[in-house]
């Protein structure tokens, strides 16, 4: 499944106030927030873990330490702390939020969904809750489901928000795969757009193959192969990959999917100020950038701090780029993610 449409182009949008051609009203980044919990994990302490070195790790993947939650807390602990602050950034109380969409792989539970803890926890009262599963590509189908309910006029606004515990179905004696994973949350606050000049939705962009499914997978604790003494005893309830083989998938389908929503734009590569990937591994962003023929100083990288934190990476440099005043008003942003199903997923943002 592809879903391409159609963007303004930079000189339709000062003539388009409210309502944008294809229908609907525009949709702003009212605010966005971010949390990840306090406990480092570093590539010196996996070294003491399993047969791996500080230097490997960097090399192959670039990151240096990934933070990682303490027992009994849950993603909707982080991602209630992200949700807070994306509010107070975009200073809209909590009862007035109309809906809330969670983007995880690391739920509280199967149900309820990760999004009714976090309405309890912060006290959205007013809200709707539920949660969406697209893997590392799925903050950006969050963002697409919210970007449409205000595109439509349904709500005012949504709390979209990527959070994640990797760290619990993370397998500690597994090298290959335990140096990867880390825990956290983003949000952002989308409202229906008041003015010329506010950071903007302009299009959402959803891909899937599922021939794919088994290359990178959770494969217990669902209806196929449901929790067992076996299950656990053959370490299934842990992340999965073929690690080369998603490697090279990652690079053709990111590669794939940024340039045709630049194509579907009437943008080219030049007009954009920075692309915002999914942070899997520095070389996989690296290698993509290249393919476009993008210079590497137009990317962002915080991967060496969090490691891949799934559906929590593009909300957490959203925030971490917005907080950096890297971007000035009218600058436009490609966001691109990849992961398991396979899926992937873009979004272009008009700061
Ligand atoms: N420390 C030291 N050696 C390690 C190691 C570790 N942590 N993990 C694997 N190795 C070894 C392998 O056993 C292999 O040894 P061999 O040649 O003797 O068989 C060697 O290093 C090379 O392994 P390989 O898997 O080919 O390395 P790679 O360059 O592909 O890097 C990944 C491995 C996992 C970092 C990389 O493939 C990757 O990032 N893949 C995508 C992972 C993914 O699914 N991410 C989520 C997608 S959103």
């Amino acid at each position: 499944m592809s879903t391409y449409h159609k963007v303004l182009t930079r000189k339709e949008f000062p003539h388009k106030a409210n309502m944008e051609r294809n229908g609907g009203y525009r949709v702003a980044i009212a605010g966005t927030g971010a949390y990840v919990p306090p406990k480092r994990l570093t590539n010196r302490d996996l070294e003491k873990m399993v047969d791996t070195t500080d230097e490997w790790i960097t090399k192959r993947t670039g990151i240096k330490e990934r933070r990682i939650v303490e027992d009994g807390v849950a993603s909707s602990d982080l991602a209630s702390k992200a949700a807070m602050r994306a509010l107070k950034d975009a200073k809209v109380s909590p009862k007035d939020v109309q809906l809330i969409i969670t983007s995880t792989i690391t739920p509280d539970s199967l149900f309820p969904s990760t999004s009714c803890y976090v309405q309890k926890h912060i006290g959205a009262k007013n809200a709707g809750a539920f949660d969406v599963l697209a893997a590392c590509a799925g903050f950006i189908y969050a963002l697409s489901i919210g970007e449409n309910y205000v595109r439509a006029g349904m709500v005012d606004n949504v709390l979209v928000i990527g959070a994640e515990t990797l760290s619990k179905v993370t397998d500690y004696t597994d090298r290959s795969t335990c140096i990867l994973f880390g825990d956290g949350a983003g949000a952002v606050l989308l409202r229906r757009a008041k003015g010329k000049h506010c950071s903007e939705v302009l299009s959402t962009h959803l891909g899937a193959d599922g021939k794919h499914t088994d290359v990178l997978t959770l494969p217990a604790g669902g209806s196929k192969i449901p929790s067992t003494t076996k299950s656990i005893k053959e370490r299934l309830h842990y992340i999965k990959f073929r690690g080369r083989e998603v490697f090279k998938l990652a690079i053709t389908n990111l590669t794939k999917i940024m340039r045709k929503t630049i194509d579907s734009s009437d943008y080219t590569v030049d007009d954009f100020s920075l692309f915002i990937l999914h942070q899997s591994n520095f070389r996989i962003i690296e290698a993509t950038m290249e393919r476009l023929h993008i210079p590497p100083e137009k990317t962002f990288f915080n991967i060496d701090k969090y490691g891949n934190t799934s559906s929590a990476s593009i909300p957490i440099a959203l925030d971490e780029v917005k907080k950096s005043g890297r971007l000035k008003p009218g600058d436009l942003v490609l966001l691109a993610a990849f992961g398991g199903g396979l899926t992937w997923s873009s979004s272009i943002i008009r700061w």
